[in-house]
């Protein structure tokens, strides 16, 4: 039988490319995404590679209860559950003063709260088999808090926190859990999949000049982003790994071990003298 790999927001990014890895690898993946007419790009490229019959779509908005309810009760149909890759997520940036708390809870609802929702819908599966993998997508942004962006960065340090507990408590049934730490690739999370608190918009805001500065780095930066490909043969990779082989974090992308190496060793005062000389 083959094994059943689960993967939201297969739509786009991260999760799109993970799916057709995890097709090429043997794998029955089911492809959630919140609106399943996105599915046919996805769907066009399965049948070139004639990997169709390896993948099923399912409808899934990790933010809905209505949603999350049916996905419930698909999941019984599968029979078994080896792998959940947790990707769905957005970034919301803006400035802490000025984003709302509903603006906060929008981010968290998807990026947190979203994924903590489809994993114990999985869990019960996993725990009766005594064994299964759950890959939660995080950040380089778990680690390092960028200006600009403490919904999206708030958003993913909670995970990292969720997923180290999670590890320990779900290990004596055979079930491990990884996080992926990417820095920048090139997907829709920083077009379609971005966006900017309404007050961080207004051209009077006191925060504007380093908006302005923050805009200025990303543009710089944009040819720097990292093919996401990398990212979705580290998903196959870990999905791939024997029971007991799996790390914890698993950091990726150009930058990004030397970034978080210098995080823990610099004193903070040299590490923000260094990040505020670039947006000041
Ligand atoms: N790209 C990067 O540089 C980067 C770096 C670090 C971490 N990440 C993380 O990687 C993950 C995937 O992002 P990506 O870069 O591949 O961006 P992406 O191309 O924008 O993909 C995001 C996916 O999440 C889906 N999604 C958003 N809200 C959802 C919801 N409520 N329910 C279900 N699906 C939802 C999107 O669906 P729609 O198509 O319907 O919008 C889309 O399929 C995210 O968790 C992100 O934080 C990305």
């Amino acid at each position: 039988m083959k094994k059943v790999a689960i993967i939201t927001g297969a739509s786009s990014g991260f999760g799109f490319l993970s799916t057709i890895e995890l097709a090429k690898e043997q794998f029955q993946v089911i492809a959630t995404m919140r609106d399943l007419s996105k599915k046919e790009r996805l769907l066009t490229v399965l049948t070139q590679l004639g990997l169709q019959e390896s993948v099923k779509f399912q409808s899934l908005d990790v933010t809905s209860e209505q949603s999350l309810q049916e996905f419930t009760t698909f999941l019984p149909t599968l029979g078994q559950i080896d792998v959940l890759v947790n990707n769905a997520g957005f970034a919301l940036g803006g400035f802490a003063e000025e984003v709302s708390i509903h603006e906060y809870k929008k981010q968290f609802d998807t990026n947190f709260f979203g994924l903590i929702a489809v994993t114990q819908a999985v869990l019960p599966f996993m725990r009766k088999q005594r064994v299964g993998k759950i890959i939660n997508i995080s950040s380089i942004s778990g680690h390092i808090g960028f200006p600009g962006l403490s919904p999206y960065v708030s958003s993913k340090f909670a995970l990292e926190g969720y997923s180290e507990s999670l590890r320990l408590e779900v290990k004596p049934f055979g079930i491990e859990v990884a996080l992926i730490e990417p820095g920048s690739y090139k997907t829709n999370i920083w077009s379609s999949g971005k966006q900017i608190a309404k007050n961080s918009l207004d051209p009077h805001s006191p925060y504007r000049p380093m908006m302005i500065k923050i805009e200025d780095q990303l543009e710089l930066g944009q040819n720097q982003y990292g093919d996401p490909q990398e990212v979705a043969e580290l998903v196959k990779n870990i999905a791939c790994k024997k029971p007991g082989e799996t790390k914890l974090r698993y950091p990726i992308g150009k930058g990004v071990r030397v970034g978080l190496l210098l995080k823990k060793l610099l004193p903070w005062k040299l590490w923000e003298r260094v990040v505020m000389k670039k947006l000041t």
